[in-house]
C-alpha cells in the first residue's frame, strides 16, 4: 500500500536518505529499526511531505504522492505521530482531539469521530474535560494516537511511541497499534526498543546510513545474528 522507490533527500544540501526503497502491505505493522542518526525519522518526514526530496518516488496505493504537502498527505489518508510529546498541555483532552479534525470541512463528522475514538479509548472519555497535562505519559501517547485517528487514516506513521513510557504502558500502546492493524489500518513505526517492537510487528526494516539494508518478517529479523550484532550493546540488548 506504501512504496518508497530509491528515495534521496535531506536537509538543505545535506543528503540523509541515500536511496531508500521498501514496500509495505495493507493492514500490517512494520517497524523501522537502526542506529541513532540512520535516518529513520527522516524517512517519515519524507513520506509526510516535510523533507526536501532530491529524487525517487513515494507511491501510496500505486499513486505517486512524492512531494505532496502534509495537508495533502492527510487528505490521502496518511497520519503522522512525531517523536516526543505532542499534546497541547493546557487544553482539555476533548479539545486536543478536536485538533485532529481541524482540517475537516464537516465539523459534525468530527464530533461523531471524536465520539468513536473515545469508544476505542475509554480513558479519554473519562478524562475528556481534564487538561492533557493531567494524563499519564502513556495516556498522552494514546491521546496523540486517538487524535491521529480522527480522520480515519489508512496509514499511520508513528515515531518512537515507547519513549519515556514504563514497560506496561509500552505494551498498552503496542496493543493499541495491533488493534488498529486488525481493523485494517497500516502501521509504520520507528522504535529504539527494537526487540519488543519487532516482537509485536509483522515485518521489520533495518535502516543504516540512509538505506534500507534488510527487510524481512519480524520474527526472522529477531533471530538473525546480523541484526543482533548491529545492535550489540545497543537497544536490542537493553530491551531484553
Ligand atoms: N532538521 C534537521 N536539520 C538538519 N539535519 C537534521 C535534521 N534532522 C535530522 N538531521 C540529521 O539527519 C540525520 C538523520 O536523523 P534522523 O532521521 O532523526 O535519525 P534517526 O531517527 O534514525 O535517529 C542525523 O545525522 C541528524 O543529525
Ligand atoms: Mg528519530
Amino acid at each position: 500500500m506504501l512504496e518508497l522507490k530509491d528515495l534521496y533527500g535531506g536537509y538543505g544540501k545535506m543528503t540523509i536518505l541515500n536511496g531508500v526503497s521498501f514496500k509495505i502491505d495493507r493492514a500490517t505493522i512494520t517497524t523501522l529499526i537502526g542506529p541513532n542518526g540512520a535516518g529513520k525519522s527522516t524517512v517519515f518526514k519524507a513520506i509526510f511531505g516535510l523533507l526536501s526530496i532530491h529524487s525517487g518516488e513515494v507511491l501510496l496505493e500505486g499513486k505517486d504522492v512524492t512531494r505532496s504537502r502534509p495537508s495533502e498527505m492527510i487528505a490521502h489518508g496518511v497520519t503522522y505521530v512525531p517523536q516526543g510529546r505532542n499534546v497541547v498541555p493546557q487544553l482539555s483532552v476533548y479539545h486536543n482531539l478536536e485538533l485532529g479534525g481541524i482540517t475537516a470541512k464537516d465539523q459534525s463528522t468530527v464530533k461523531r469521530r471524536i465520539d468513536e475514538v473515545m469508544d476505542q479509548f475509554p480513558i479519554l472519555r473519562e478524562k475528556r474535560n481534564e487538561p492533557a497535562i493531567a494524563l499519564s505519559g502513556g495516556q498522552q501517547k494514546q491521546l496523540e494516537i486517538a487524535r491521529a485517528l480522527l480522520l480515519d487514516p489508512k496509514l499511520i506513521l508513528i515515531d518512537e511511541p515507547s519513549i519515556g513510557l514504563s514497560p506496561n504502558l509500552v505494551q498498552e500502546v503496542f496493543q493499541t497499534l495491533i488493534r488498529l492493524r486488525d481493523n485494517g489500518v497500516t502501521v509504520l513505526m520507528v522504535e529504539q526498543n527494537a526487540r519488543s517492537a519487532l516482537a509485536m510487528s509483522d515485518f521489520g526494516i533495518v535502516l543504516e546510513l540512509g538505506q534500507a539494508r534488510m527487510h524481512d518478517r519480524a520474527d526472522k529479523l529477531l533471530n538473525d545474528p546480523r541484526v543482533g550484532q548491529l545492535f550489540l550493546g545497543g537497544s536490542m540488548e537493553a530491551a531484553e
